[in-house]
């Protein structure tokens, strides 16, 4: 096997694949109700949030929840968007509302300066952004831009999925209502559940509805079964959910979500640095890097890519619409291995100057 840079599912240590091979129990079990309630508890204490939980799908499923228990269909949504992710938490929320979809060019990041014109010019009640934008690996300005929408009076949904633990998160702090994110990413487990933060606002507004338009998201039905049983509602990837449980453990003994927000803010640093030393240049704007991912530029991306593949076995990944020729991925964010970043970063050093 190579070495896998891709931005998720990312590389998975063995320890946390190993956690995966236990004797199978139900959802409907004593087992489980410690499990799940361990998790959820867990997810609301790092989070800052007043209630999690993790539903099973991918992360996108997590965004199409807080979206579709949030917004109602005669009110609309600002979406801040900054590349595909953004594009597609606006694609998701028109099935269930109006939406406004504000854009900036690929490799451009939102500051509350760039924001507050659009938040201060619209009518809409729900407000919406990627705190990473992964496909530019690009870190919005999300506190601060999240703080004054919330003191606008909006509703507030996140997408986080390769954002959190990589980079700081309190709900209440940044004034998040809703938050989402995928377990594959940062958090350094197997794709297969969304983790989704709830504040007393977001619990308010879905338990106050008479009609929510789905019926697995339906956060009313996680939350009674939850409630009353410790339990999921319907049958959960029990597997990835230990996997989950063993990543949460690894980040409690690595010193918590501090220290895994330093670590990927450190490895970032470095991995930006041995880039710009190969003599190439970064895709995001000055200040707007991502902690999880470094995304730069070069003429020869499928070369590149092809070279590292065939001669190295690494895995790194392209970039989207305009970079799609010209841009590349690499991801260091989850249970990395500095040494094997560094064995990345070597062999793509090597690739670079024959090419
Ligand atoms: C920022 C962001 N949002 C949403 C998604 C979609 O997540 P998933 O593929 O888990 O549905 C991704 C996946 O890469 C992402 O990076």
């Amino acid at each position: 096997m190579g070495l896998l840079f891709a931005p998720g599912p990312v590389y998975v240590p063995e320890e946390i694949m190993l956690a995966q091979v236990q004797e199978m129990y139900t959802h409907r079990s004593a087992l489980f109700k410690a499990l799940y309630t361990d998790l959820c508890t867990r997810s609301a204490k790092y989070l800052n949030a007043e209630e999690a939980y993790l539903l099973t799908g991918s992360g996108t499923l997590g965004i199409e929840a807080c979206i579709v228990n949030c917004c109602l269909p005669e009110e609309k949504m600002l979406v801040l968007s900054n590349g595909n992710f953004g594009d597609l938490l606006a694609e998701t929320a028109k099935v269930y509302t109006d939406v406004d979809n504000k854009s900036i060019p690929a490799g451009k990041g939102w500051d509350i300066k760039k924001a507050k014109e659009h938040i201060d010019a619209s009518d809409a009640t729900v407000f919406g952004m990627v705190y990473n934008e992964t496909g530019y690996g690009v870190r919005n300005h999300a506190k601060e831009i999240y703080q004054y929408a919330k003191k606008k009076g909006m509703l507030t949904i996140m997408d986080s999925v390769s954002a959190w633990p990589s980079l700081p998160m309190d709900m209440k702090e940044f004034g998040v209502d809703f938050f989402a994110t995928g377990c594959q990413k940062a958090i350094g487990a197997p794709p297969g559940a969304a983790i989704l933060g709830l504040s007393k606002e977001a619990i308010a507004r879905f338990e106050g509805r008479d009609k929510i338009p789905s019926h697995y998201c339906n956060l009313n039905r996680h939350r009674k079964v939850y409630k009353e049983k410790g339990q999921s509602p319907n049958t959960p990837a029990i597997t990835v959910f230990w996997a989950i449980q063993k990543c949460y453990d690894r980040m409690d003994k690595d010193g918590g979500v501090a220290a895994w927000v330093e670590k990927h803010r450190v490895v970032s640093e470095y991995v930006r640095g041995r880039i710009t030393g190969m003599g190439l240049e970064l895709l995001p704007e000055k200040g707007f890097e991502s902690w999880s991912l470094t995304a730069f530029k070069h003429s020869k991306a499928a070369d590149v890519k092809k070279a590292l593949l065939e001669k190295y076995g690494i895995t790194i990944v392209g970039c989207k619409a305009e970079y799609k020729d010209n841009g590349l991925r690499m991801a260091h964010m989850g249970l990395f291995d500095r040494k094997n970043i560094e064995i990345g970063l070597d062999a793509l050093e090597s690739v670079v100057k024959k090419l």
